[in-house]
């Protein structure tokens, strides 16, 4: 499987460190040996070979500072325009997990429809393109007969999406509730431990679980954003952000934090969403519902369905490799795959 990695911060760093690890049991077990023939950064360059790049080479550039630091081989393409780079490079997956803003979702949705026209398959992190123009998306991806895959854009790799669709499969869903963003959850952990929020968003940040800009994290927009997924995803609803009521935690003092903790009870930033909308606000739960205890960069979510009632998935919600570790998922998907 050739692949073109656009964005090559964090996540994507961790996907190629998850592939150097597991290279052995990725080609024994799955018969899996993908190589990266593009890589593509905003502001620190990009690389392409029909053959493929060194995955050590690459992750030794970057670590450098730039993808310049790449050493010279025969063959091998720098600089190119994203968009070239797409059309140019053959891959037969474009992973999309470029700085995007969540706005606009741009220039990631651009990225995803110049694949599918280049007959690639679409593997997003990124999740302003799924949250804001999913139809567009899916029907470039189904008048080319080629996959979108976005399992990464909620919960990271603990397979949110893949449960609902594969193992519920006959079940009605009719809600979902949770924990959607790991870098609210740490903070608002971290601060029942008495440290400052401002302290705790630097750390936070640091750690990787924030986003580019994180007044998307504390404001509540990247837990809608994920509700918007999950309302398309689950019950095929086309919400957008106008149909949730979104508060974030901004607003939430250790005061706050302190008060709920003397009264037996826990602040959780909780996203719920039916098929007709839904809201993003922090919630005070008693410490025996199963969301209190979900803590540090963790993410949960229940399912409410007609047959098994309530089913609860827990498990990381942000990081560098636990992403990384979602378009690995939705590579192997895509190659188990096989059209009825
Ligand atoms: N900023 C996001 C979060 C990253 O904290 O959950 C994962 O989507």
């Amino acid at each position: 499987m050739k692949i073109a990695l656009i964005g090559f911060g964090t996540v994507g760093q961790g996907f190629i460190d998850i592939l150097q690890e597991k290279s052995d049991i990725l080609r024994t077990i799955y018969g899996f040996e993908p190589t990266i023939v593009a890589v593509a950064t905003r502001s620190r360059g990009s690389l392409m070979h029909p053959n493929g790049l060194d995955k050590t080479a690459l992750l030794t550039a970057i670590e450098q500072g730039h993808l310049n630091n790449y050493p010279d081989t025969d063959g091998l393409q720098r600089d190119l325009p994203v968009l070239d780079l797409i059309d140019q490079c053959g891959a037969d997956v474009m992973l999309e997990a470029s700085w995007t803003n969540l706005d606009t979702a741009q220039p990631a949705t651009d990225h995803c429809l110049r694949a599918f026209q280049n007959g690639q398959h679409v593997v997003l992190v990124n999740k302003g393109p799924v949250a804001l123009h999913y139809d567009l998306l899916q029907a470039a991806a189904q008048q080319t007969n080629r996959q979108l895959r976005y399992e990464g854009t909620v919960m990271a790799g603990t397979p949110s999406l893949t449960l609902a669709r594969e193992s519920l499969a006959g079940c009605t869903i009719t809600s979902a509730r949770g924990i959607l963003n790991g870098t609210t959850n740490y903070m608002l952990t971290q601060m029942e431990q008495g440290v400052s929020y401002e302290a705790v968003l630097a750390d936070a940040q640091a750690k990787g679980y924030a986003e580019a800009d994180p007044t998307a994290d504390v404001g509540g927009w990247d837990a809608a954003a994920k509700a918007l997924i999950l309302a398309r995803g689950l019950f095929g609803a086309n919400l957008t952000l106008e149909d949730l009521d979104v508060t974030g935690i901004t607003d939430i003092t250790l005061d706050d934090i302190e008060a709920a903790r003397q009264a037996g009870e826990r602040y959780k930033l909780i996203a719920e969403v039916t098929a007709e909308g839904g809201s993003v606000r922090p919630v005070r739960l008693p410490l025996a519902d199963p969301l209190a205890g979900v803590s540090g960069s963790s993410n949960a979510i229940t399912y409410e369905t007609d047959l098994l009632g309530g089913v609860t998935l827990s498990g990381p919600g942000a990081g560098k490799h636990e992403t990384g570790f979602a378009m690995l998922a939705d590579l192997l998907a895509i190659m188990r795959y096989k059209p009825l």
